[in-house]
Formats: structure tokens, C-alpha cells, sequence
């Protein structure tokens, strides 16, 4: 069936036309021609709350304030934004809002660009005039990744529809005396997947990642007593940081970023990306094997996104057996510093201490995982997440924008693109594919960009050909999704061969440690970055790696060794004992 045709007309805002279509409202055409209006509870990505009611408008023939999030276009309609009685409302709305709101402004993901702060500026409101309602309200912990400060929730209800929308559930409106309240779930089939979406829709920083800022500082200013601080960067990281010192979305810093690093005093700076290159040629041996093998459990499931793997322990941990064993580019990374580099060099592992800075707050639980020991060795001791590293860099006075590039180690800091691609969604699957058809043809693929896998739907199908044989792949991007190929799998065992999960929407560039604001064009423009950092690489296949193939050559002869640097197990977890909390 043709779908309807959506009638056009024209309405005004402010007195001038702009054309709008049926079925869009007021603040959809306001945001298409750049005509600002006020708002807090509205994100792109998430159905819209109209609890705020800051993005008032007056429309002229009818009686009253009208939120705009929520209001229908209609033809000739006359639409002012400000006014003195929108002035006056949004005052008294913005009043009542902070009486909801305690400000700690200290350690908040907006200490820099407060919206609401911003807003009370401009209509003048005295931040104070009413006592603050939520004073005692708790702080919940979730695991060693997340925050929740109850005393700045708003109760605008994005971060419950994003939690939905993500797919774990987990948060809530409940009834607290006279009102509904956002609380984590008591309900024993929900948990927290730590995907810290929460964190990047709250519009006022209510749900932060667990800080480590006091714990690193100490090893920053230890370096020198017998402590090697090394430090390791996710492959994302690249194409996000430059944000939050005002450069354009998808600006790539690596050579700065490095040289930032370099600049607080650290000598010794990785590249995750080159843990990935190894992922990459562990992964695609196991697909491999598992393909050939009749009696293997397949599809085969990638596992370097701790949200998705804590996902699938705690809500389908019938299909553990589908998880790839190997570690996490992360993970692997810091065991390899712990072992090959720390052999080199002739320090003791237990005198390096490995700092990551990551794109999401999952990497803090991950860390924490008894599974990914390696003897009494912890590959990492502590994550940044991209926003915190941005606070500790503007902490030292350092503008990113102003530092000088430094060229990366050949070594350790210098991946294939195959290992930069792994911070966009399908970028895990490309990279192993482009390892594995090789592996299984002797040739290199026909063309290595495997479109097919990219983009930022949250859902992406497609068959790949190696060697006369269909491989059906599947990629997913927030829980939700993969909770659907999970569910055509029962259906459908065969359904698919090899599917790629990440919790957050768009992959780690849209991780819940990345910078805000965050929507799809945001996504877009950070993923297509590091696309042309691999399209302008020499080395895009993991195998083709100087590093990757010296490791193999010698390091990683020793199999014992091997497995312990790049393989882990799972298991079925319980529910998190909630709430455990603090004021
Ligand atoms: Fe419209 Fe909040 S943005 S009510």
C-alpha cells in the first residue's frame, strides 16, 4: 500500500511563513529553521514527555499557553515565541523546576553549559525562591558504573524512556507520597546494564558515571615513586573528544590527543585500537573454527561491549554458549602492557598502572570482572570516561584544541583501520569478517568497506558471500534490538551465523561516557570520522599489522599465554541488590 501523502501549508512563527507538514509540531518546525525555543524534556531520540512545559508558545485566535513539543501543526496558524505572558509562565515553571533540582554543580556532566542554569538567566529566576523539595533524597549505586543523585531528578521521564527504549527497563516512575518519582527498578527481572544512556539523555545531570578523578590523581602525581603510569585510548575516543573543546562533530584528534596525554606528564599513551587488531584475528579464528565445526554453537555473538554481555548474563543467559570468549580490545590491550610490554621493558606488572579512557561507563564495570584476570594481574586499574578525561584535561588548563600533535608509538599506538572501525556500530563484525574471509579464501575481499554493516539503524541484516556460501550476519545497536534477533532466534535458530551487539545506540561513538548533546546526525558524523581515518590507512586487515604479526610470531607462541591475554569466560549473574544508596 502507497503510503499517505502528508499535506504541506504554510504557518507562521514570529510573523514570518515557513512551510510545515502534517502531523509535525510547532517546536519539529521551529528546530528545521533554526528559530530557537526553550525546552528540557525534549530529545530527539526519545518520545516526547511534555513534562517541563519551558517550550511554551502563544498561538494567536486560541486562549492560552501551548506546549510546543507536543502541539500539531495546522494551516495559517499565527505562532509567537516569546511574549510577555510566555516570559511569565516559563518563569514560574522554571521556578517549580528547581525546587525539584538540588545544585551540585561541582562534579556535573554540565558544570560547563548548565541548560537550566542558562535559562534562569535569561528569564531571571531566582534559583532559590522555594526550598528545594528533594534535599534528602538518596544517591543510588549501580554497580562500580553509575550514579543515580535523586536529589537533581527533575522527573522529566526521558531517562525511563531511554531505559526502555535501550531495552533493560530498569527505570521507573513510582509513587513517593504525593508523587511519581524515577527510581530503579525493585522488580526482580530487571538490572541495570550500565550502558549509561541515562547519563547522556538526562538534560540535568542527574545520572553520572562512578569518578575516579581522586583515584588517578594520586598515581598522576606517584609516577615518579616507582610507579609507571601508562595510559590506553578506545578507538571512538578519536572522533568524539574534540566536542568538548568546541570543535566540529567528527573532528579526529588523534596526534592531540596523544600529545594531551603527553602534556600531563604521562609518557607512555596506547591505542586501543591496537587491542582491537587483535580481537579482530582471535575472533575471526573462532568463527572460523566454530563454522567449520558441525557440532559448534552458532550464531556466533561478538562480546567486546561489556552493556550487551551484562545484558545477555542477566536477561538471556541461556544463549552465554553463543558469546565469542574473546576479550575486549580493552581488556586485551591492558594485559598485553601487563605481559609483552611490561616483559620488554623489564618492569614488574604490579608497578604499571593502566588508565583508560573509554566511551562508556560499562568499561568501569568491566574492569571489575573477576573473569578478566590474568593470574593475580588486572589488566586496568581505572576508566576515564571521554567526558571525565575532558574535566581532567580542563583541570590542568590543557584546551585540546591548542595542544600540538605527537605522533603515536609504531607499536602500541599504531592500529589498522580494521581496529579504529571497532567504535562504530557493525565496525567489530567488519573487521573480523575482512580477517575471517581471508582466512577462509587466501584472498583479501573484493572490497573491505562491508556497507552492508554500516550505519547507524539499530537494526542491520545482510548476507555476506565466502567461498560460494551465504555467511547471514546480523548487527544490533541498543539491547532492544538484539533482545529481537535473540527472539527470532528461538524461532529461528538458524536464522543468522554471526551477529554483532552493543548496548548503546550507534555503538561506542554514542556510548554513555561520550560528550552531550547526542542525536543521530551527532552519531553520523563521529562514525563516518573514523571510516576515513580506515579508508586512509595503509593497513586496513588486522593480519596485515608489523605489531600484530611480531606478537604472533613470538609473544603469543607461548598458547597458555595467549589465552590467558585474549580469552575470558561468562556466566548467568543475579540482580544487583537495590537500592544501595547514600545521601
Ligand atoms: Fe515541551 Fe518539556 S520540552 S514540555
Amino acid at each position: 500500500m502507497m503510503a499517505k501523502n502528508k499535506k504541506t501549508f504554510f504557518i507562521k512563527i514570529n510573523g514570518k511563513d515557513y512551510r510545515a507538514k502534517e502531523g509535525q509540531t510547532i517546536l519539529d518546525v521551529a528546530l528545521k529553521n533554526k528559530i530557537f525555543i526553550t525546552r528540557l524534556c525534549y530529545h530527539p531520540d526519545t518520545v516526547v514527555q511534555g513534562s517541563c512545559r519551558l517550550c511554551l508558545v502563544e498561538i494567536k485566535g486560541k486562549k492560552g499557553l501551548f506546549t510546543s513539543c507536543n502541539t500539531q501543526v495546522e494551516p495559517h496558524m499565527d505562532i509567537l515565541t516569546d511574549s510577555e505572558a510566555i516570559s511569565r509562565a516559563k518563569k514560574t515553571n522554571l521556578e517549580l523546576i528547581f525546587t525539584e533540582h538540588c545544585e551540585e554543580c561541582g562534579d556535573c556532566i554540565y558544570q560547563y553549559s548548565c541548560t537550566i542554569k542558562d535559562f534562569a538567566k535569561k528569564y531571571n529566576v531566582k534559583i532559590n525562591k522555594f526550598p528545594d523539595r528533594k534535599k534528602n533524597h538518596p544517591v543510588h549505586e549501580f554497580g562500580p558504573a553509575l550514579l543515580f543523585d535523586s536529589k537533581k531528578c527533575i522527573d522529566c521521564g526521558i531517562c525511563v524512556d531511554i531505559c526502555k527504549k535501550v531495552g533493560a527497563c530498569f527505570l521507573e516512575f513510582e509513587k513517593v507520597g504525593d508523587f511519581y518519582e524515577v527510581m530503579p527498578s525493585s522488580k526482580p527481572d530487571k538490572d541495570c546494564i550500565y550502558c549509561g544512556q541515562c547519563i547522556t539523555h538526562c538534560p540535568v545531570g542527574a545520572f553520572e558515571g562512578v569518578g575516579e578523578f581522586e583515584a588517578i590523581e594520586n598515581p598522576l602525581q606517584q609516577k615518579d615513586q616507582g610507579k609507571t603510569v601508562v595510559f590506553q585510548f578506545a578507538p571512538s575516543i578519536r572522533s568524539t573528544i574534540g566536542e568538548e573543546f568546541g570543535m566540529p562533530y567528527g573532528s579526529v584528534v588523534t596526534g592531540r590527543l596523544i600529545g594531551a596525554i603527553k602534556q600531563l606528564g604521562i609518557e607512555h599513551v596506547f591505542d586501543v585500537s591496537v587491542g582491537a587488531d587483535v580481537t579482530t584475528i582471535e575472533e575471526a579464528n573462532e568463527l572460523v573454527e566454530r563454522l567449520n565445526d558441525d557440532q559448534a554453537v552458532l550464531p556466533m555473538f561478538t562480546s567486546c561491549c561489556p552493556g550487551w554481555v551484562k545484558y545477555l548474563e542477566f536477561y538471556y543467559p541461556e544463549f552465554i554458549p553463543h558469546l565469542t570468549t574473546v576479550r575486549s580490545p580493552q581488556i586485551i590491550m591492558g594485559g598485553l602492557i601487563k605481559t609483552y610490554w611490561a616483559e620488554e621493558k623489564g618492569i614488574d606488572p604490579k608497578d604499571i598502572i593502566v588508565i583508560s579512557i573509554m566511551p562508556c561507563v560499562a568499561k568501569k564495570y568491566e574492569i571489575e570482572r573477576p573473569e578478566v584476570m590474568i593470574g593475580d594481574i588486572k589488566p586496568v586499574d581505572h576508566v576515564l570516561t571521554t567526558r571525565e578525561f575532558a574535566q581532567l584535561l580542563k583541570k590542568h588548563k590543557i584546551d585540546l584544541k591548542e595542544v600540538k600533535a605527537v605522533n603515536p608509538d609504531p607499536f602500541l599506538s599504531t592500529p589498522t583501520g580494521a581496529g579504529v572501525i571497532y567504535g562504530a556500530s557493525g565496525g567489530v563484525m567488519e573487521s573480523a569478517l575482512r580477517t575471517a574471509y581471508n582466512k577462509i579464501t587466501g584472498k583479501k575481499l573484493p572490497r573491505l568497506d562491508l556497507e552492508q554493516v554500516r550505519g547507524i539503524n539499530g537494526l542491520k541484516k545482510a548476507e555476506i558471500e565466502i567461498n560460494g556460501k551465504k555467511l547471514k550476519v546480523g548487527v544490533a545497536n541498543g539491547a532492544a534490538n538484539a533482545k529481537k534477533i535473540l527472539e527470532e532466534l528461538k524461532e529461528n535458530p538458524s536464522a543468522y551465523d554471526y551477529v554483532e551487539m552493543m548496548a548503546c545506540f550507534g555503538g561506542c561513538i554514542g556510548g554513555g561516557g561520550q560528550p552531550v548533546p547526542v542525536n543521530d546526525e551527532i552519531r553520523k558524523k563521529r562514525a563516518q570520522a573514523l571510516y576515513n581515518v580506515d579508508n586512509r590507512q595503509n593497513v586496513r586487515m588486522a593480519e596485515d599489522s608489523p605489531f600484530v604479526k611480531s606478537l604472533y610470531n613470538d609473544f603469543f607462541k607461548n598458547h597458555d599465554i595467549l589465552h590467558k591475554v585474549c580469552h575470558t569466560s561468562f556466566s548467568k549473574k543475579d540482580k544487583e541488590v537495590y537500592p544501595k544508596t547514600s545521601n
